[in-house]
């Protein structure tokens, strides 16, 4: 089997790749470990920023998104008494969309299929093979258990955190930072309590207030890495929950609901450089793992692969390596920036247990809500840099 680009993964970077490809007069094979159901169905990020909402909608994916999206203006900021909003349209003029990267991927797929893209779901023993030489290849073993061997001009990493293609990058360099609290996020079948995002400090632990539509919410907690999701009631979840968003501060209240999915999240950030070995390009969490505070894992993945279509496209179609030279620098300046970003909202928001670190946090969260400065800088990072930054 033969393709100009061998695609690893079938998640958002893989197949938003792939239909940017196709788009630009590029053939792609897409290989995914996993079943077309279950990476429809997987529940993760929530936020898109402004710029991936501009790409999606450039590529003529943004139909489903503008109907069934919500835009919101800003987030809200809060601690035990005060609950600030930023407003991002006002500050920089960029607005947010929540819309379910669920959603996201659900578009993707429809897309692929009526573009006929070539993926094979359910492959195994996926190895990637002389990424160095101009004849790298993929071998895997196919749906059935037939051994296939994929040549390709370039092969793109998309595989996440768990694939094989970053350890394709010999001699590359990683930096990590493992945090020591995880997530236990929630789905429930229940109206939003608040019109927008509620991002709340709390002696008790972090908690954010999302959703996914105007009768699913979706909420999360800081709890200690190694929390068993199964280890807490219901009520348990919704009284910690109502506590850490200030239930009955100034009136708000928080509405319970049937919880319908529930998940632990270990928190960290990884980034491994370059991006690029040879024939090889990573993009998405293939090269990089950011904590979900700032909301930037899906946002940064998209970003890589807007700079890494182009870069392909001018390769195959005018035969110009340069911006194939130049990706793996211009991707880690936004990665570098969404990193210290999702790091900064991670280590103002989750508590240690240490008084002082307690009293910087609140310090800098009265800063952040109270100086146009401040905001402005949240804003900027939140909402998100422009896509050639
Ligand atoms: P992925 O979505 O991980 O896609 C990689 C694909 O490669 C997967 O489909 C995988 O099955 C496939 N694959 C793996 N190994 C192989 C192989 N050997 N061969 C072929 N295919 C392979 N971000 C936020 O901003 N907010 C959140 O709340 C949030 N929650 C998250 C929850 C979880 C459990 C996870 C894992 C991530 C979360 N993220 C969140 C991060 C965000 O979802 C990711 O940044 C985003 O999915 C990155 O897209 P990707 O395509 O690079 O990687
Ligand atoms: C969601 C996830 C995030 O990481 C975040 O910062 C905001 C919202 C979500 O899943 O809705």
């Amino acid at each position: 089997m033969r393709t100009q680009v061998a695609i690893i993964g079938a998640g958002p970077a893989g197949l938003l790749l792939s239909h940017l490809l196709a788009q630009g007069g590029v053939d792609s094979v897409v290989l995914e470990t996993r079943s077309e159901e279950y990476v429809a169905a997987r529940i993760r990020a929530g936020i898109l920023e402004h710029s991936s909402v501009e790409l999606l909608e450039s590529a003529g994916l943004g139909a489903r998104l503008r109907a069934e999206g919500d835009e919101h203006r800003g987030i809200y900021l809060q601690w035990p008494g005060e609950r600030h909003h930023l407003d991002f349209v006002n500050l920089t003029g960029r607005s947010v969309w929540v819309y379910g990267q669920t959603e996201v991927q659900k578009d993707l797929i429809a897309a692929r299929r009526a573009g006929g893209q070539e993926i094979h779901y359910e492959v195994g023993d996926v190895v990637l093979h002389d990424v160095s030489t101009d004849r790298p290849h993929v071998t895997f073993t196919d749906k059935s258990g037939q051994a296939v061997r994929l040549d390709a001009a370039v092969i793109a990493g998309c595989d996440g955190s768990f694939g094989p293609s970053r350890a394709a990058v010999p001699a590359a360099k990683t930096f990590e930072k493992v945090y020591p609290y995880s997530w236990f996020g929630i789905l429930a079948d229940v109206a939003p309590s608040t019109d927008e995002l509620i991002y709340a400090w709390h002696p008790d632990g972090f908690a954010l207030h999302s959703m996914r539509s105007a009768t699913v919410s979706r909420l999360y907690l800081q709890v200690p890495n190694g929390t068993d999701p199964a280890s807490w009631s219901d009520d348990q979840i919704w009284d910690a929950l109502a506590t850490r968003l200030g239930h009955g501060q100034n009136g708000w209240k928080l509405t319970p609901g049937k919880i319908t999915d529930r998940s632990v999240l270990p928190m960290r950030s990884y980034v491994q450089t370059p991006m690029r070995h040879g024939n090889l390009f990573l993009a998405g969490d293939a090269a990089h793992i950011v904590p979900p505070t700032g909301a930037k894992g899906l946002n940064l993945a998209i970003a890589d692969v807007a700079l890494l279509s182009k870069a392909l496209v001018a390769r195959f179609r005018e035969h110009d390596a340069r911006l194939a030279d130049a990706y793996s620098d211009a991707a880690q300046r936004r990665v570098w920036r969404c990193t210290h970003f999702s790091w900064w909202m991670t280590t103002m928001l989750h508590t240690s247990g240490d008084p002082f670190d307690a009293e910087l946090q609140l310090s800098q969260l009265r800063w952040v809500a109270s100086s146009e400065a401040g905001a402005t800088g949240l804003a900027e990072n939140y909402a998100g840099l422009p896509i050639n930054y």
